[in-house]
């Protein structure tokens, strides 16, 4: 039996094969017709790709448009807003789940804690690819993007405006809002989150979980007792601390996969599932 020439698809070689028009010339002008769609469909891709990045960016935002629109449908999911987040550390790739804050100038929005790990990931390099699955419209995000790291007073943690918009970059008064925003809209256990002693992965710090997070926790957590309710009024609200960084990620590129049609698209072009 002959074998495939390299490049060539299998099921194709055997279709031809079957026919009984083996014929070398036959193989080849197929395959390199193969070989041409391929590459043509990687230039529309990459095409897509580049331009979104340069110009008005039509494709990605009506990608992020439909994330948007599909992560309301996913409501009704307790684990809605969950997301894998993988950054890259030394080469090693590193990952975790974070919470979806909402979208700010078609920027994706988390936040997390300064000291933590992935921040220093991100400074020596500020990409990240996003998984988000979402289990009731059965939709697969996949975005790539670049990372922006917001801390107090709304500036720019270093190294981390790389790919970033400069219109982004510059309005650092926008940028201190949104952080300040953020941190308004945070449950009390989350904030409280903040004020725990010691580095986050390092070593049990000795007073964990720390004087200022258990009383925020005593006067701001859920209101079981009227004793409870009362110390809440009592006490004003944690400032929004140091530690406290909002994440904005500017997509690049975003792959969607819906399970339901088996369509996939990435940068809003239809490609093979
Ligand atoms: C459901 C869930 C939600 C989480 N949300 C966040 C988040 O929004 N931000 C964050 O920094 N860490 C969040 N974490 C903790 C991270 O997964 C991770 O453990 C922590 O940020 C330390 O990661 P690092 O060592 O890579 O920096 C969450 C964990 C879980 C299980």
């Amino acid at each position: 039996m002959t074998s495939a020439p390299a490049g060539f698809q299998v099921s194709t070689f055997l279709h031809v094969q079957a026919r009984g028009a083996v014929k070398s010339n036959d193989l080849l002008s197929v395959a390199r017709c193969q070989a041409a769609r391929r590459q043509r469909a990687a230039a529309r891709i990459r095409m897509s790709a580049s331009d979104a990045q340069s110009d008005g960016q039509a494709a990605l935002q009506s990608m992020i448009k439909l994330m948007e629109e599909r992560a309301k449908k996913n409501r009704s999911d307790r684990g809605w807003a969950f997301m894998q987040m993988a950054t890259v550390e030394e080469g090693v790739p590193r990952n975790r789940t974070v919470v979806y804050r909402g979208l700010f100038e078609n920027l994706i929005m988390l936040c997390t804690h300064a000291s933590s790990r992935k921040v220093r990931a991100l400074q020596n390099s500020n990409v990240t690819e996003i998984a988000w699955w979402m289990s009731v419209p059965r939709d697969q995000f996949r975005i790539q993007g670049r990372v922006l790291l917001v801390g107090s007073e709304g500036h720019v943690v270093e190294r981390t405006e790389k790919g970033v918009p400069a219109a982004i970059l510059s309005n650092r008064e926008m940028l201190r809002a949104q952080r300040a925003q953020l941190w308004s809209k945070l449950s009390m256990p989350a904030k409280a989150q903040f004020f725990w002693p010691g580095v986050p992965g390092e070593e049990l710090h000795p007073d964990w979980p720390g004087e200022q997070s258990t009383r925020i926790m005593d006067a701001h957590g859920q209101d079981r007792t009227s004793d409870q309710k009362e110390a809440r009024e009592g006490v004003a609200e944690p400032e929004c601390p140091p530690a406290f960084l909002l994440v904005l990620v500017v997509p690049e590129q975003i792959d969607h996969l819906n399970l339901k049609t088996n369509m996939r698209t990435i940068n809003g072009v239809r490609v093979n599932p």
